[in-house]
């Protein structure tokens, strides 16, 4: 295998810090810089080197390529899509302009293959609700959305016009117990868990019914690292992958945790986060990303919700 030499950046967020973990293992922690505007989890900071960097700073995010002589990027700094509703422009502008200054940096430096997330939040209210097909009507009506989808055209033309083999997945939401997410609307799909082991009762600020697209994160790191990994000439789509996953509602996802632990309580109290839930599919079409490059998921909603719980710390005993 040729050595390679991976930057990350976002590597403190819910998905780096699991990709960091994956990615040295495979390529040697040295051959893995993770980068973030602030320090990332303990493991990460302790297993290869990391350097702090502002996304928004193309200076700085050159200087560290230069550095280290990079020769692939995963770009995963983004603000979620609650973030960005209750920041507005400012969210916009560091989802697109940093995708844009990495582009450029990728093309500039010959780096030739780069990562990039996408979401489900790239369909809105328009679109279909169920098993939503690759290619569909796609109107967001968030922030994130919109930057997700202006984000996937951009990727396309890039290797289209400047022959960047760049990569990307509709990540739907993401549960995992390593790291948190942070200001999106599916993370109520990991508090519960906490809230299950730590004091058995749950308030929801999603609806009983709300139901979408979701993946236990080691699903979503080795989807990641096939995508990563697939003859680029197999690849169709270069958009942004649609992936299955698992769906379920938070009353099913109830269901599933009281099977563990019989004396887990849900209430619901929605907030602005219901509208943007409402707006976007509850399950997803990945028969593209099978087809292509392989993709099926290994874990169901039992299946995740039984590691999970076997995972999170037991809380502290007073
Ligand atoms: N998990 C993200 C969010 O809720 C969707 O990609 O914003």
């Amino acid at each position: 295998m040729q050595s390679e030499t991976i930057l990350i950046l976002g590597a403190g967020g819910q998905i780096g810090t699991e990709l960091t973990m994956e990615l040295r293992k495979v390529h040697g922690g040295a051959n893995v810089v993770a980068s973030d505007i602030r320090a990332a989890a303990p493991i990460v900071m302790e297993s290869g080197p990391f350097e702090t960097v502002d996304a928004s700073d193309p200076k700085r995010i050159a200087e560290v390529i230069d550095q280290y002589k990079v020769t692939q990027v995963y770009h995963l700094v983004a603000l979620l899509s609650a973030t960005s509703e209750r920041i507005g422009i400012p969210a916009w502008h560091l989802n697109m302009n940093s995708l844009f200054e990495v582009m450029e940096l990728c093309v500039s430096r010959g780096i030739k293959k780069m990562f990039w997330p996408s979401s489900i939040a790239v369909f809105g209210p328009t679109t279909p609700k169920a098993n939503v097909p690759q290619q569909t009507v796609i109107e967001p009506t968030t922030i994130y959305g919109m930057s997700k989808y202006a984000g996937e055209l951009w990727c396309d033309y890039y290797f289209k016009k400047k022959g960047l083999d760049v990569r990307s997945i509709r990540y739907p939401g993401l549960i995992g117990y390593k790291s948190a997410p942070g200001g999106g609307t599916t993370d109520y799909a990991v508090e519960i868990f906490y809230a299950a082991k730590q004091s058995k009762q749950y308030t929801c600020f999603l609806n009983a019914e709300s139901r979408l697209p979701m993946m236990y994160m080691p699903d979503a790191i080795r989807a990641t690292l096939q995508l990563m990994d697939a003859p680029a000439d197999k690849l169709s789509i270069r958009h942004s992958y649609n992936i299955t996953g698992i769906d379920f509602t938070p009353a099913e996802l109830a269901t599933a945790i009281q099977q563990e632990i019989p004396d887990f309580k849900i209430d619901y109290n929605p907030d602005f986060r219901q509208a943007i839930a409402d707006s976007w599919p509850g399950s997803i079409d990945g028969s593209w990303a099978k087809k292509d490059w392989g993709w099926v998921p290994q874990y169901d909603l039992q299946g995740m919700v039984k590691d999970m719980l076997l995972n999170i710390p037991v809380p502290a005993t007073v």
